[in-house]
């Protein structure tokens, strides 16, 4: 591969105040790794098998140990669960299952006490069904004001027994649900683009604008650094809500879109332009990072100009296989779309929706471009950790933000082998069985002990999903006494990242390279060589700080990746 610098270097707006939907050149979201928390999940501090507030409190020290910039918390708010969370009945509150607003304060100041970052998730194309807006526009019947809030429409047919449009759901099957009317007739249909419990609002109506004006304060007001906003294309519908053309694949692959009517919708970005303004008055930097999945790096960059959000989660470096190719390509196509426009890209190998880098990467196809894919596949989970290891110190030399899943730290695989009785995705629910969904990704995390519940929760307590015995090497106690863990991997590259000179600058150097090999310099000192080729790669004299594999005679082993000192 040839040399070559990418964009610029550090095309950041100059320091200077955020007023006017610029940011400062070292603003700290443009470098910052954020740890993804799954409440649920992550750690069970009051003993009912459930993650909450507590338990990600007592764990605080952890992340900050581990080297993190701050957090990701998936939503907290009140919720029937019926898409984990995701389906929100009050955004203005926090779940009783993970505890009250007091915690939620004292999650806030005791990371900021230990220097982190927290950023909350907001879901604004939607509510849940048990929201009280919705409960009252159900409740109101077809004339009642308060279903302007939503989208619902007459069906189509003789007596509207056919849905208003042909758009689907991205949990499967059509995106429209009929209501039955307050007096027991066959009524309305209203648009869900997910399950049918998370009813879509329509964003041209006042009242939601304005409500959500509302939220944005609450929780600025409250200190949260910033809001991840859930599928950002969502929100802006087609004026009249024309059918979509999904090219005969009725399948939610928004990559493939364009000009569809309801996703990435143009007007969209008038929404995001008022949310910036309102988090431009706010003190320290608050930021909006967009959850956008859409057909090109242009596209998305639509949503990070200077008066919209500040930074989006990079899916097509998280969706790619692994190969030196395609990774090379969407370093460049990303650097080359973000950097002139002073924009830091994000890097992230996984989240709560996909399936865990190990499982993946241990797979023949190691890309995921849709949730089902590759599934079914077993999974060489020894060939998948050693990627997935290279695959961390890659993202983590990469100019720009980086965001890691609980768990990925650990080197935890999916788990593809939970009884079907378990399971609580909507996708599988939805699907009748055909997509097993994502919850092998969302088992609560291993901390320490020999067995089940692995101190996620007191000892005799069932966690809510159950972890497989097998994780008692994958505990944060097994790993930490282990000098080559897959986490004392990640605190090593964490510490180094923090200590060498110039990671903060944007743009990067390909040095020349094999077929197969990437070899990059980032900064004043650090290089970053990642094999994947089929043969050991010689690496030369430069000192190594870290690899991913023990070297070989001096050669970066197949699947390995290694950080050398150069200058
Ligand atoms: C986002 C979330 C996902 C959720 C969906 C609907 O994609 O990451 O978990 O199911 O939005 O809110």
């Amino acid at each position: 591969m040839s040399a070559k610098s990418s964009a610029p270097q550090s095309q950041a707006p100059e320091a200077g105040g955020a007023a006017g939907g610029t940011s400062p050149a070292d603003a700290w979201w443009r470098s910052a790794v954020m740890y993804q928390v799954y409440p649920r999940s992550f750690a069970d501090g009051n003993g009912d098998g459930e993650g909450d507030l507590l338990g990600l409190r007592e764990r605080l020290p952890y992340l900050a140990d581990l080297g993190v910039d701050g957090l990701w918390i998936s939503p907290w708010f009140p919720s029937p669960m019926a898409d984990g969370g995701y389906d929100v009945s009050d955004f203005r509150d926090i779940h009783p299952m993970f505890g009250t607003l007091a915690d939620a304060d004292a999650v806030l100041r005791e990371s900021h006490d230990l220097g982190l970052r927290v950023i909350i998730d907001l879901v604004p194309n939607h509510t849940s069904d048990q929201h009280p807006w919705f409960l009252a526009a159900l409740a109101g019947g077809p004339q009642a004001p308060e279903r302007a809030r939503y989208f619902f429409r007459d069906g189509r047919g003789d007596s509207g027994e056919l849905p208003p449009n042909n758009w689907i759901s991205a949990f499967g099957g059509p995106a429209w649900t009929r209501v039955t009317e307050p007096d027991g007739s066959p009524g309305q249909w209203y648009l869900h683009l997910f399950a049918p419990e998370q009813p879509d609002l329509d964003w041209t109506n006042h009242e939601v604008l304005e409500d959500f004006d509302e939220v944005l304060r609450f929780w600025f007001d409250r200190g949260v650094d910033g809001l991840r906003i859930d599928a950002a294309p969502a929100m802006s519908k087609k004026a009249g809500l024309p059918d979509a053309d999904y090219g005969g694949v009725l399948q939610f692959r928004t990559v493939d879109w364009d000009d569809n009517p309801h996703w990435d919708v143009e007007t969209v970005h008038d929404i995001f332009r008022r949310w910036r303004a309102i988090a431009d008055t706010y003190d320290g930097d608050r930021v909006f990072v967009a959850e956008a999945v859409v057909s090109t790096a242009e596209r998305l960059s639509n949503y990070l100009r200077p008066d919209e959000m500040h930074t989006a989660f990079n899916f097509p470096y998280l969706k790619g296989p692994w190969e030196a190719g395609a990774l090379r390509e969407v370093i460049d196509a990303t650097l080359d779309s973000f950097t002139p426009r002073g924009i830091p890209s994000t890097w992230v190998l996984t989240s709560h929706d996909e399936t865990r880098p190990v499982t993946r990467y241990g797979r023949k196809t190691t890309s995921s471009y849709f949730i089902t894919d590759g599934e079914g596949e077993v999974p060489d989970l020894a060939l998948g950790t050693r990627r997935a290891r290279a695959a961390a110190m890659l993202m983590l030399a990469l100019p720009g933000g980086a965001y890691i899943y609980q768990g990925e730290e650990l080197g935890l695989p999916n788990v593809d082998d939970l009884p079907d009785e378990v399971l609580q995705d909507p996708m599988f629910l939805r699907s009748g069985g055909q997509m097993r969904g994502r919850d092998g990704c969302r088992v609560p995390l291993p901390w320490s002990g020999q067995e089940p519940p692995f101190g996620f929760s007191p000892q005799g307590v069932r966690p809510w999903l159950p972890q497989p015995a097998g994780w008692r090497e994958l505990t944060v106690e097994a790993e930490s006494a282990d000098p080559a863990s897959m986490l004392q991997l990640h605190r090593a590259a964490l510490r180094l990242r923090r200590e060498l000179p110039g990671l903060h600058e944007t743009g990067l150097t390909w040095r020349d390279s094999p077929e197969g090999v990437l070899d990059l310099e980032r900064g004043t000192a650090l290089r970053c060589v990642v094999n994947l080729s089929r043969s050991p790669y010689a690496l030369g004299s430069e000192a190594v700080l870290l690899s991913s594999s023990p070297l070989e005679d001096g050669a970066l082993p197949v699947d390995a990746a290694a950080w050398l000192h150069v200058g």
